[in-house]
């Protein structure tokens, strides 16, 4: 395969950005290249000097004067909720048991899953997201159907069955046996392949029982190198349900904790309404809360703490994610938006060069993945986003007042969506242009 050379204003991040000067965090070059070849960055810096690196042997693809990023990283989201989102009027537990646990019934079909799951991933593509952390159904063919499609495009993903065995109709419920069997037959089907990653997924504990808890902690002490991804903390009725359902533990995340589910990989997706207990837990454990805000907002189910939660004397390692169908929202840049709204609500300012780092190089190190993506550092997998802050005509008549980078990337934050996204590459490929529609 012939190497591609992507000339464009490139942009990348180092550390976290702990102030909107905070020149030393990010590398930018205005006439800057990235050279790919077999799916990796080869090199990455001023156009001329990569250029006379690449040879011969190499086709330049012009994105100037668009903005060349990793491409996005979204930490939670629910491929069967594609025809949930949007479902009016409820909060969490009548929308998991009005909308969420009939639509997930239909994953039983392997068709319906396959079909889902390409549309998913074509959805994710569009918006500029090349890796996803993602729950299927309770079905071992969602998962299947998910992975398979995923392989198909090189795709880096992170994903795993839900394991529910209680407290929701039969059709989207296992048993502590079978979800621990499917669980252990995806692991070895999948998990390694290509770019593909299994993730342990309990829903939450008010659909585990204990002996399902059990089940999940064994799987994650037989493979202590997967993820494990579940939901913590999200609303006030859930929380009350969770304590009734577990009286012994002192609070929700002692849950967790009591069946080893804590750790480096432990994805908690919500983590709103933690006590200073529970969030020094999740910090010494190095786990991870991972913010939904336009979820968070849409069921009404409060205002996560992201500056706190950062500067706290025990921080918490925190990721971002669409959590769609919950979430309204495919764009990690609207979801990045209502996140703004959010910690401002409580007072504060997220800077957008913190917010581009969060979705890029913050998500893939909150997901252990940022030796694979989230920089466009030479040997890393070539995942890419071009983007195009004059994309509708609201957007190309603020540039005309934009005089940094922080103030075009804060424009593309607060206006842009998938029509800002010009290009994706994934694995190298140009994987956007090819979508059809
Ligand atoms: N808690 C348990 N399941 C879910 C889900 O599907 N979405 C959200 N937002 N919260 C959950
Ligand atoms: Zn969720």
């Amino acid at each position: 395969m012939s190497a591609l050379l992507l000339r464009g204003r490139v942009l990348s991040f180092l550390t976290r950005p702990e102030a909107i000067d905070d020149r030393a965090s990010y590398r930018y070059e205005e006439d800057g290249a990235v050279l790919i070849r077999d799916g990796k960055i080869a090199a990455v810096g001023n156009f001329h000097l990569v250029s006379s690196e690449a040879g011969r042997d190499v086709r330049v693809v012009d994105h100037r004067p668009h903005l060349i990023l990793p491409g996005f990283i979204d930490a939670h989201v629910h491929v069967p909720q594609m025809q949930v989102i949007a479902s009016y009027g409820a909060e969490l537990l009548d929308w998991l048991n009005t909308y969420t646990f009939p639509e997930e019934s239909k994953f039983r079909d392997t068709q319906h899953g396959r079909r889902i799951a390409r549309l998913f991933l074509d959805e994710m593509v569009r918006q500029g997201t090349t890796t996803v952390a993602a729950y299927c159904s309770v079905h071992r063919e969602s998962a299947d159907a998910f992975f398979a499609e995923a392989l198909e495009r090189d795709m880096l993903v992170i994903a795993g069955k839900v394991m529910m065995d209680r407290n929701a109709p039969d059709g989207v419920c296992d048993t502590p046996q079978s979800g621990y069997d499917d669980t252990k037959a995806l692991i070895a089907d999948w998990h390694g392949k290509g770019r593909l990653h299994y993730a342990v997924t309990p829903r939450f504990a008010i659909t585990s029982s204990p002996e399902q808890m059990d089940m999940a902690g064994a799987l994650m002490r037989e493979h202590p190198d997967l993820h494990m991804q579940t939901h913590l903390s999200e609303n006030h009725a859930e929380i009350a349900y969770t304590m009734e359902l577990y009286p012994e533990a002192r609070d929700y995340t002692e849950i967790y904790a009591q069946y080893g589910l804590l750790g480096p990989k432990a994805l908690f997706g919500h983590c709103i309404h933690l006590s200073e207990r529970e969030a020094d837990a999740l910090s010494d454990t190095g786990s991870i809360a991972v913010f939904c805000p336009t979820s968070n907002l849409f069921l009404g189910s409060g205002l996560f703490d992201y500056q706190r939660y950062s500067r706290r004397a025990k921080p918490l390692r925190i990721a971002t994610a669409t959590d769609v169908g919950g979430g309204t929202n495919y764009s990690m840049l609207r979801t990045m938006d209502e996140g703004y709204k959010v910690i401002a609500l409580q007072g504060e300012k997220l800077n957008p060069l913190a917010s581009f780092w969060q979705i890029t190089l913050g998500n893939a190190k909150a997901l252990s993945i940022d030796a694979r993506v989230g920089t466009l550092d030479a040997g890393t997998d070539a995942d890419i986003v071009v983007l195009d802050a004059r994309s509708t005509p609201g957007m190309a008549l603020r540039m005309e007042t934009v005089e940094t980078l922080a103030e075009e990337l804060f424009l593309l934050q607060t206006m842009g969506d998938d029509r800002a996204v010009r290009e994706v590459y994934v694995a190298g490929r140009p994987a956007k242009s090819g979508l059809v529609g």
